[in-house]
């Protein structure tokens, strides 16, 4: 694995989705509070986007048919998904957001 630079971390607002690529896969880098974390920007219901979905207490809300995913775990919470989003480490390191992207 290895940590990739994805923006510099003034970009990340308060639950605002922050769109991001990750040696060629679409990702999300959200903050909420003091934690920030990287899902796929993929639903894993349908395949919808995620860049324009909601975010509320630490989940990410798909703006297509309301799924919900824990941004913790990638864990879906409610229907109609069932599979999580795959997560990925994130740490920020002189101002930078650096991703763990898997091998
Ligand atoms: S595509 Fe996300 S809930 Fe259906």
């Amino acid at each position: 694995m290895s940590w990739i630079d994805v923006g510099a971390a003034s970009n990340l607002a308060e639950e605002v989705p922050f769109a991001a690529d990750l040696q060629g896969r679409a990702v999300l880098v959200v903050r909420c509070g003091a934690e920030v974390h990287a899902v796929d920007d993929l639903c894993t219901h349908d395949g919808q986007p995620l860049e324009d979905a909601t975010v509320e207490a630490c989940q990410i809300v798909c703006p297509r048919h309301g799924a919900r995913f824990c941004l913790r775990t990638g864990e879906a919470l409610t229907p109609p998904a069932y599979e999580p989003l795959a997560t990925y480490a994130v740490r920020i390191e002189a101002g930078r957001v650096l991703v763990n992207a898997p091998d």
